[in-house]
């Protein structure tokens, strides 16, 4: 089984694929001033939840963008089921290699999907392409809770501590216009969510050849959450806007 199918599978119950809450998403869409038409692109767009939000209640139009087929087309359907396919364009694209038009965006989103481009860093640079000179960025990206994070944890993950990734932001002319942070019930709503599919799908497969892989998958995300990511690893989503000061 690949990674992307167990992806699929600990993700059906969920949406919004990330430890935040829709209220939280629709906050960070009034601090962006977002109105009808505001022309908003997403990397790493899952489900459409963050478009389908901001869409219903700020009638915002755009694009979202997804590498996984399954992801594409439930987002899709969703967009379909709201009356939202006239403004929510999905595109099943890897997004580092895929074309998008430079300088038309007035705001580009990358919640939970920095890997796209290999890191933060790279994803300011690669996102403030594609907006206008006045538009702004939308990154939700883990960071250090703690100074001091056991080794062997801390170099298995790409992660900045929340004062890196306000300094890089300013080395790439951003300015950090707000944040909204991740709860310890929104990582733990995501975190047993993604078990939650695992083990439903385990009840429903007592036969499947590939179950151990399943097992093996739930059981490491269970064994890092609970030993490190729940103690060392923050979220938090960022707007960004071009630097003025
Ligand atoms: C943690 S999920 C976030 C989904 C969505 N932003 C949300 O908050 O609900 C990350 C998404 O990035 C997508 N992804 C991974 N690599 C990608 C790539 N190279 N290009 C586009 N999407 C990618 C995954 O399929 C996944 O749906």
């Amino acid at each position: 089984m690949n990674f992307f199918d167990l992806v699929n599978i600990s993700e059906r119950y969920m949406e919004l694929v990330n430890p935040s809450t829709p209220e939280k998403v629709l906050t960070i869409g009034r601090v962006l001033g977002l109105k009808e038409g505001s022309r908003v692109i997403e990397f790493g767009c899952g489900y459409g939840e963050v478009l389908a939000l901001w869409a219903k209640q700020f009638g915002v139009c755009g694009t979202g963008v997804d590498i996984r087929e399954h992801a594409c087309n439930r987002a899709k359907k969703k967009m379909s089921k709201l009356g939202l396919t006239n403004r929510i364009e999905i595109i099943c694209a890897n997004a580092s290699e895929h074309s998008f038009e430079k300088q038309v965006f007035d705001i580009a989103a990358c919640v939970g999907a920095s890997f796209i481009w290999g890191g933060y860093r790279p994803t300011i640079r690669a996102m403030k392409e594609v907006i206008h000179p006045k538009g702004k960025l939308v990154i939700g990206e883990p960071y250090w809770l703690q100074q001091q994070i056991p080794p062997e944890y801390a170099e298995t993950q790409q992660v900045h501590t929340e004062h890196e990734l306000w300094q890089i932001a300013r080395e790439e002319d951003f300015d950090f216009e707000y944040v909204v942070r991740a709860s310890h019930d929104d990582w733990d709503r995501y975190e047993a969510d993604n078990w939650y599919g695992l083990i439903r799908w385990l009840e429903e497969n007592p036969e499947h050849p590939e179950r151990q892989e399943v097992i093996d998958h739930l059981h490491k995300a269970q064994d890092e959450y609970l030993r490190y990511g729940r103690e060392y690893m923050g979220w938090a989503i960022y707007v960004l806007n071009p630097a003025k000061y």
